[in-house]
């Protein structure tokens, strides 16, 4: 399955910037997958691939557990750039000499460059680049020519023109490396040849396509949650075939204040599209009574919402596909390398497989998030959907310590909206990753009036991070979280405290519970 004519493969060596690679990449328009450093030559030969990356990776080249390429992908007249440990295994593999250094060369560095060669043209002679590695390549195999060179690294950059083979020590795609876009872009465009033909308006046509024609007369069923990926996929298959596509957003009563109206609203209205809203809130609630567990609380709420989602589906009757918002970087955590499962899934709609459609669409499955979201505002889906912050499947369920109750729910609800309205006012809607309200289960003193009062505690969770695997908290400026806290206090009854959680993850963890 591809949209575009061309494309390059990344090889993953174990290293932890091979999606930013990727998403470096695609950002010259150029589309990427990234596969294993098992893959064969043959299968790289066969796919077409315009070009070839070597990912860094955590290994020494001599150890004997090193991940090692098929050899003969170098003979595969197809260009090679191998970044870090992909160059030493370049260097090592053809003949060249790499050693152990006894200090590491990390950080920021100057590099300077010979200005006469494909990769460096149009750049300047030296350019400050990030490092870090502690083996480095101290001869060049034959036929090769050093290209780059720093105090401490006599083979910043190397080449062998003829062959299309080149290697960096330093990382070009990290942000530090000042140069390092237009280094990418020379090897994607003078060496390899491409034109840029990965644009996100020729990826919505071109699906809406695709999917016109697998699709042919036949029913799409899709799981809705109001999250972006799920709504983006439905969209562009709505697109494809309209009211073939039948949609069943299942409103378990978790969701923030007015978010089950709003997708309604979106999707029934403005799309026009064929949507199921199952009103489950009772069904949910009644099942989650008593139950305090975190862990409880998410089996059961999966479990529901799979049973739930069956029920509806069976009413729809036989359907041919179901449609599924799976994103890239799903795809490659499951594991294109050695390393392990970075992380388990834990999205509430792991959906059954017995209800009786043949094949699964997934439109999304070669884009990242930022991707996602371009072709959903291309779709012209608003744009407070599409940056829609994360949102977890069991809902609010995790965010009311102890056990459900519609009232507790109730009061979360009006102190969540106020801190998102506050967010937004002040607008840091984007530059905070993940923010929401707690409710506790913490009751403290407080004097209202006249008054002592005995009342719930409400916590303030905001957090900055890239991969939510880490996370630090969000300094929220004071007359926001003023503001925040008034109103909270002013507008939500049963509320007399407000905290503001500074923890970081690790060792907590983004959510509560
Ligand atoms: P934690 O709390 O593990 O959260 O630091 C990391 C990210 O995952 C989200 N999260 C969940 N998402 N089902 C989901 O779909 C869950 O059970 C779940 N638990 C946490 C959380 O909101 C954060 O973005």
């Amino acid at each position: 399955m591809s949209f575009t004519n061309e494309k390059v493969v990344i090889l993953d060596f174990g290293g932890q910037y091979s999606q930013l690679i990727a998403r470096r990449v695609r950002d010259c328009n150029v589309f990427c997958e990234i596969k294993s450093y098992k893959t064969a030559a043959e299968e790289i030969q066969k796919a077409g691939y315009q070009g070839i990356i070597f990912s860094g990776g955590p290994n020494s080249v001599y150890e004997d557990n090193a991940p090692k390429c098929d050899p003969r992908i170098f003979d595969l007249d197809i260009p090679v750039l191998g970044i870090c440990y992909g160059a030493q295994l370049m260097a090592y593999t053809l003949g060249g000499t790499v050693k152990s250094s006894q200090v590491r060369e990390y950080g920021k560095t100057p590099v300077s460059f010979a200005p006469n060669t494909r990769l460096f043209a149009g750049l300047s002679p030296s350019s400050v680049c990030w490092m870090s590695h502690t083996d480095y390549i101290s001869a060049v195999p034959e036929g090769f020519s050093i290209t780059g060179y720093s105090e401490d690294c006599p083979v910043a950059a190397m080449e062998n023109a003829q062959r299309n083979l080149y290697a960096f020590q330093f990382h070009p795609e990290v942000e530090h490396t000042v140069e390092g876009n237009k280094m990418l872009k020379n090897f994607l465009y003078q060496v390899c040849g491409c034109k840029g033909d990965w644009i996100m308006s020729s990826f919505v046509a071109n699906t809406i396509e695709r999917l016109r024609n697998m699709i042919g007369s036949r029913k799409v069923l899709c799981g809705l949650s109001g999250g972006v990926d799920s709504s983006v996929a439905a969209v562009l298959v709505h697109k494809a075939v309209g009211k073939q596509l039948t949609c069943i957003f299942v409103d378990h009563g978790l969701l923030r204040k007015n978010e089950g109206d709003e997708v309604e609203q979106i999707f029934r209205e403005q799309f026009d599209m064929n949507l199921v809203r199952v009103d489950a809130k009772e069904q949910f609630l009644t099942k989650l009574a008593g139950i305090t567990e975190p862990e409880d609380k998410r089996k059961i709420i999966g479990e529901e919402f799979i049973r739930v989602f069956e029920q509806e589906a069976k009413k729809i009757g036989h359907v041919d596909f179901l449609c599924q918002g799976t994103i890239y970087p799903d795809v490659v955590e499951s594991g294109t390398g050695d390393a392990a499962v970075i992380k388990s899934h834990h999205n509430v709609g792991g959906l059954p497989e017995d209800i009786g459609f043949t094949d699964i669409i997934e439109p999304l499955r070669d884009l990242f998030k930022d991707e996602v979201r371009r072709v959903g505002l291309e779709l012209g889906i608003p744009s407070f959907l599409v940056w829609r912050q994360p949102f977890p499947g069991p809902g609010l369920a995790v965010r009311v310590m102890g056990d459900i109750t519609n009232e507790k729910l109730e009061i979360l609800k009006d102190a969540d909206a106020i801190f998102r309205e506050e967010i937004a006012a002040a607008g840091l809607e984007r530059s905070i990753n993940q923010y929401f309200a707690v409710l506790t289960g913490i009751k403290s003193v407080g004097v209202m009036g006249d008054g002592r009062t005995y009342d719930n505690t409400i916590a303030l969770r905001g957090v900055t991070t890239t991969d939510f695997m880490t996370a630090d908290w969000a300094r929220i400026p004071y007359e926001v979280l003023e503001k925040v806290s008034n109103r909270i206090i002013n507008e939500v009854k049963n509320v007399n405290r407000v905290v503001y959680d500074i923890t970081s993850k690790p060792p907590a963890t983004i959510e509560w519970e």
